[in-house]
């Protein structure tokens, strides 16, 4: 495996891999995730729980996971072992298998989004509900969302298996200025609508105090803010894995959770004044994927052809966020087919979407599946931000500390990251994943 040491792909860039990251940040989490998250939870209370877990908490763990792939430059499976022995396996296996997951019904999801975009391109949207209802199953029955997955996920091998530089970098730096472009234009478009006062009240200043400490919005904001800043299961180990030794890891990582949460709010601040112009209300109903395929379709068919372009270029948008997210979930397993089987990318890309395809068939049959395994893997991203806190704060403090000198930090960042992965962020991320556990439960047992 030491062999791939030597000749190890790298970024271009700086501005390469802080693209690439903000890639995989920026994805459905953040176009989907946090505006119905946060429809659940109060609107502002969520939005505040969230930035504090981003502040305190997620800031911290992205540093210790790219300090963590620039110092082994391997791949997160074997990242862990590398660093700290075998013992520490069992965190690499975390990493392999969360992203697998997550990307098994992440495609299928892009399938419906790539469906839905074609179909509105060539035909009216919904009218009213009941259409909504018709189209989406339509969409995401039978055998035709495997097409929009098998689509997607050969789509996302074709870009990684051209390479760090020639695939995933090249792709994000068009997609990304793309998106924020995109992204911008509805702000403004939304901006005009009727109620579009009232959305943001509901978005961000209804506030009720005491949503700060309910347990659910309290398990919304942590598995938001670890799912859309792809944290706590490798991603940024292994895109950092590709790093070279001088960038400024902190300044980065503060970087990289500013973009994608600026991303989280530019959404809200699109589908809230959407969801209360059409008259849908502050809550998406515990009904989210309902909120995204069907409600906004639908408000945007009373629009006509204006709306119908803005659903376009909406679902486009989505689109186009998710394959850069996907990429970075599908280069977990490629790189490490390629770290330790010596695979070389090509036939470790196919190895991988034949693996991914298989394990999502459940997630595109039976559309209830998806929010189970959705589950797990928040718990499993929670899990993981703590183990590689851990590991880096207090099993190998001195890999930390020569990263962050090597990233030229001042005594003062780097003291106070240090302060931070040893002393809060474990025990904020341990009652985090508590409540979050409880709260799954609760749902299920509910249920
Ligand atoms: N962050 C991506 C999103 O918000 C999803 C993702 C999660 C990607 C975890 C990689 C790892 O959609």
């Amino acid at each position: 495996m030491d062999q791939n040491l030597v000749k190890r792909e790298q970024w271009s860039s700086k501005l390469g891999f802080i693209f690439a990251a903000v890639g995989s940040a920026v994805g459905l989490g953040n176009l989907w995730g946090f505006a119905y998250r946060s429809s659940q939870g109060g609107g502002a209370a969520f939005v505040i729980l969230y930035i504090l877990v981003v502040l305190i908490i997620c800031i911290p763990v992205f540093v210790a996971e790219f300090s963590l792939g620039r110092n082994t430059s391997t791949s997160a499976f074997l990242a862990p072992i590398k660093a700290a022995g075998q013992n520490w396996a069992p965190l690499g296996w975390l990493f392999l298998v969360a992203p697998l997951a997550i990307a098994s019904y992440y495609s299928v999801i892009m399938g419906w989004t790539i469906d839905m975009f074609f179909h509105i391109l060539f035909n009216k949207l919904p009218a009213n509900k009941e259409e909504a209802d018709q189209l989406f199953n339509l969409l995401s029955g039978g055998n035709r969302d495997m097409i929009g997955q098998i689509l997607s996920l050969f789509l996302g091998g074709l870009i990684i298996s051209a390479g760090i530089k020639k695939g995933i970098e090249k792709i994000n730096k068009i997609c990304m200025p793309l998106l924020f472009f995109l992204l911008f234009s509805l702000v403004v478009w939304a901006a005009f609508l009727n109620n579009a006062l009232e959305g943001y009240y509901n978005f961000i200043l209804n506030f009720d105090l005491s949503q700060l400490f309910d347990p659910d919005n309290i398990k919304n904001a942590f598995s938001q803010a670890f799912f859309s800043l792809s944290l706590g299961i490798g991603i940024m180990v292994t895109y950092s894995s590709y790093l070279n030794k001088k960038s400024d890891l902190p300044k980065q990582s503060f970087q990289i959770a500013s973009l994608d949460t600026l991303v989280g709010l530019m959404a809200g601040l699109i589908t809230f004044p959407i969801m209360f112009t059409f008259g849908f209300g502050s809550s998406f109903d515990g009904d989210p994927i309902g909120a995204l395929f069907k409600y906004i379709p639908t408000g945007l068919g009373d629009y006509g052809l204006a709306g119908r372009i803005v659903a376009i270029l909406f679902f486009g948008l989505i689109y186009i966020a998710a394959i850069t997210s996907l990429i970075s979930l599908l280069e977990i397993p490629v790189s490490t087919l390629k770290d330790k089987f010596n695979f070389d990318r090509k036939k470790a890309t196919f190895f991988t979407i034949i693996f991914t395809f298989l394990i999502g068939i459940p997630s595109a049959i039976n559309a209830g599946f998806i929010g189970k395994i959705d589950a797990i893997a928040n718990i499993l991203l929670i899990l993981g931000g703590f183990l590689v806190s851990f590991l880096l704060a207090w099993v190998v403090p001195k890999t930390l500390d020569d990263e962050l000198i090597n990233s030229g930090s001042s005594l003062i960042t780097r003291n106070y990251l240090k302060f931070m992965l040893k002393y809060i962020t474990p025990i904020l991320i341990s009652a985090g994943l508590l409540v979050t556990i409880k709260q799954t439960l609760i749902q299920w047992v509910g249920n």
